[in-house]
């Protein structure tokens, strides 16, 4: 009779571990994003409008299981928020901030000071009085609003030329310089514990990043918080150069602030131009439809679909090497059917920037990261 009971609780043991090993498996297999990074950075996606209503069903199914921050990839910004003097439109951004607090994300604000996507009223605006006090309106106003909840402000957004100088934007030419710090102070005055952030593309370059430098360094002269630089990294298979992009990460992070990619994406498409960055208003017209600048239209080759993934495996490693410098990787959209990079600087051809393609299944550059773990 011992011997049985024995005999029953062995295979009663071998039977548990079996199904330990299963369940490691298992945890295994459902491994995400978020799981593999989750003690290194966070890591998110821009959503647009149908995401944010949650229509996207394998869009919304995809974020919930890969990322644990959000960004607004448009509804944030002010020609939305505020289209006219004191009128505000909340109804998609309170939207995306519900998102946010349900699925548990670090919701990113994007972004309250770009002289793009801006508000007809203030691109005519010429009085300064009167331009600061609307963008002290629109600051405490919306930052205000979602005090507590979302979690880092873009403040300022592309404040640059690609020389480092500063951009004769609309709020340069009627404010002078002051204006960088300003709306920084009045961001940490509507939301003393949100992160504050800079954020502008190409600045992995050195004369740009210089141009960065400068700016940081002037805003803590000015004593005004700034907590983080935003790279928002839309690059290519090559560029900027793995040794460029660890510079720039030790050179900011040497300002005392922390480092994010905010808008990462991969373009494979032809750019003979050598554009850089995201400047959305040069656009190609006379190339629509060229198909020597949209040679993927019919699919990806493998060996394109590998080089993107080996690019994305070699910038998550360095990533995770500098993981002490950088609080957050965040993917500007979740599959490529609805990158932007599909219509910029082209419209309407087929990129493949993101780890998940058109049907929404994960591509070899996202089991490239996966392998990090
Ligand atoms: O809302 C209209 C819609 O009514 C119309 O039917 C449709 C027709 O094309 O256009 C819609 O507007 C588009 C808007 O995205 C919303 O989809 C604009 O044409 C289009 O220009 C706009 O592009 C956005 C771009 O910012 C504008 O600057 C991209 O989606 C968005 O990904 C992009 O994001 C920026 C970041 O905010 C800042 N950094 C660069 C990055 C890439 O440009």
């Amino acid at each position: 009779m011992k011997k049985i009971i024995l005999l029953a609780l062995g295979l009663l043991v071998l039977s548990c571990a079996k199904h330990i090993n299963q369940s490691q498996n298992t945890t295994k297999e459902s491994n995400s994003l978020q799981t593999v990074f989750k003690n290194q950075f966070y890591v998110g996606a821009a959503l647009n409008e149908r995401q944010i209503k949650g229509s996207d069903t394998k869009g919304n199914r995809i974020l919930e299981k890969e990322f644990n921050t959000i960004s607004p990839e448009n509804c944030m910004k002010w020609m939305f928020l505020q289209p006219k003097p004191n009128v505000f439109d909340f109804k998609m951004a309170d939207k995306y901030v519900a998102l946010g607090e349900k699925i548990n994300a670090h919701i990113i604000g994007h972004t309250l000071v770009w002289h793009s996507q801006l508000a007809a009223f203030m691109k005519e605006e010429q009085d300064s009085a009167q331009m600061a006090s609307y963008i002290h309106n629109h600051i405490q106003t919306v930052v205000s609003r979602y005090k507590g909840k979302i979690g880092t402000w873009d403040v300022v957004n592309e404040a640059l030329k690609e020389n480092g100088d500063l951009r004769q934007s609309v709020f340069l030419n009627v404010l002078g310089e002051g204006y960088l710090s300003q709306a920084f102070k009045w961001a940490a005055q509507y939301d003393p514990n949100a992160k504050l952030m800079y954020n502008d593309y190409n600045i992995c370059h050195p004369k740009k990043r210089a141009g960065v430098v400068r700016l940081v360094k002037q805003l803590q002269a000015d004593g005004a918080r700034i907590d983080g630089v935003g790279i928002q990294a839309h690059w290519d298979l090559k560029k900027p150069s793995i040794q460029q992009i660890e510079e720039t990460i030790l050179t900011y992070a040497a300002l005392g602030v922390q480092v994010s990619f905010t808008e990462l994406d991969i373009s494979v498409l032809p750019n003979p131009w050598e554009l850089v960055g995201a400047e959305v208003s040069q656009n190609f017209e006379k190339y629509i439809g060229d198909k020597t600048m949209d040679p993927y239209s019919k699919g990806l080759p493998d060996q394109v679909q590998d080089a993107l993934a080996a690019r994305y495996q070699e910038l998550f490693k360095l990533f995770v090497k500098h993981q002490d410098k950088i609080d957050r990787v965040t993917f500007w959209g979740i599959s490529d059917k609805n990158s932007w990079l599909n219509d910029f600087p082209i419209k309407q051809r087929t990129n493949y920037p993101l780890l998940f393609d058109r049907n929404y299944q994960p591509k070899k550059a996202y089991s490239s990261l996966l392998e990090l773990q």
